[in-house]
């Protein structure tokens, strides 16, 4: 077990953390949010199963404001795996509507994140000692990738080079998901543009070696990736808001730095952008690792700067931390695996009355 698991939910109280923050209509009760975490459990047709009502359900259950439903494909090649959830057809549509509301009946706000994983896709779930290490064959599933230029992520097969056609496709693929998440009841959308995924490729110069209008400079590097919000935006009503996870910086010597980054979430807030939610690295295996507690949040102070409203993701496992995050660094904290751990840790955090915070069901523990 890492030491990062052995820690649990102190007793420090966090003010800030627990007030409620406004996105468009949007009203969530409090800062703290379940990052989105795949579980790599869909059923054969990518919709979600028993497992995911289980899971999700316990975390709605747990004091967090908002639920994030894992990175769902907005296409079956925009999986990373044929265990990840997708929102492409209609059959899908139900299994999310059921898990929506499950979300919402035990007490958080449904959300989901969508994610098309360009280069980084069709390979082994995690728990099958491949992961992203090795390329799924043909014969278990897999498929050939797309991205923005033929370089492949590590030893995954070599993405093939997108034509118009294929960013005509994704783009209406991306259309399609937000309206199927607005009809399935998410009331918040948050798209995957970091971790070495389509929109990062994108905008990284180490990914995106185009020489055409998608490529170049980090303007031409970032006309794709405007028209993946905009696409998204369309499908997805006026009234909600939508997020986007960024890297802050590629951490990788020629790729993306926090000044690109900065123009990037400008843009990306202009064309209708409510937050972006920063998780920074992992376009490749060489990029470097952040291990310092709250390291995506200490960015926050610089983009908050440029007008942007921030959130972040990484290692947030104490609540006394929650009182360093917010209001001083960032708008809001997406928890992962403290809260994969123990689906109550925002509860615990919180450390309220009982009767005031946790579910009726369970007064009688107290
Ligand atoms: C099992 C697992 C699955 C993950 N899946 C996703 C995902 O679907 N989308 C995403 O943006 N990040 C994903 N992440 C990253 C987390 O959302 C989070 O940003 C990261 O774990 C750092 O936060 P933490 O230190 O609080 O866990 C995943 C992380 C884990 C551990």
């Amino acid at each position: 077990m890492t030491e990062a698991a052995t820690q649990t939910a102190s007793t420090a109280t966090a003010t800030a953390a627990w007030t409620g923050i406004r996105l468009r209509e949007l009203s969530v009760p409090n800062r703290v949010w379940l990052s989105p975490m795949c579980q790599y459990s869909a059923d054969e047709y990518g919709a979600p199963t028993d497992w995911h009502l289980a899971h999700y359900g316990a975390r709605a259950a747990g004091g967090v404001g908002m639920v994030f439903v894992e990175c769902t494909g907005v296409a079956p090649d925009m999986r990373t795996t044929t265990g990840d959830l997708g929102l492409y057809t209609e059959n899908q549509l139900e299994g999310h509507r059921r898990l929506a509301n499950a979300i919402r009946t035990i007490g958080s706000i449904p959300a989901l994140q969508l994610g098309a994983a360009g280069r980084k896709s069709s390979h082994g779930v995690p728990w099958d000692n491949t992961g992203t290490r090795s390329p799924l064959a043909p014969e278990n599933g897999g498929w050939q990738p797309i991205g923005p230029s033929p370089v492949p992520f590590a030893d995954l097969a070599v993405p093939a080079e997108m034509t118009a056609a294929d960013g005509a496709r994704v783009l209406g693929d991306l259309e399609q998901a937000a309206r199927y998440a607005h009809r399935a009841g998410y009331e918040a959308l948050e798209f995957h543009g970091a971790n070495g995924y389509l929109l990062h490729e994108f905008l990284s110069p180490l990914a995106n070696h185009r020489t055409d209008e998608w490529g170049g400079d980090l303007e031409g590097r970032m006309r794709f990736p405007l028209e993946m919000v905009r696409a998204l935006r369309s499908g997805w009503p006026e009234d909600k808001p939508l997020l986007l996870r960024l890297p802050a910086e590629d951490l990788m010597d020629g790729g993306l730095t926090v000044e690109d980054m900065l123009q990037v979430a400008s843009r990306m807030t202009a064309a209708g952008v409510d937050m972006v939610d920063l998780s920074s690295g992992a376009l490749s295996p060489a990029a470097r690792r952040l291990t310092e507690p709250l390291h995506n949040a200490a960015y926050g102070p610089r983009f908050r700067a440029a007008g942007i409203r921030t959130a972040a993701s990484g290692l947030l496992t104490e609540a006394h931390q929650l009182d360093e995050a917010i209001p001083g660094l960032v708008d809001a904290v997406l928890v992962g695996r403290a809260i994969l751990r123990d689906p109550y840790w925002a509860l615990r955090a919180r450390n309220a009355e009982p009767r005031e915070s946790w579910p009726k069901q369970y007064h009688r523990a107290f």
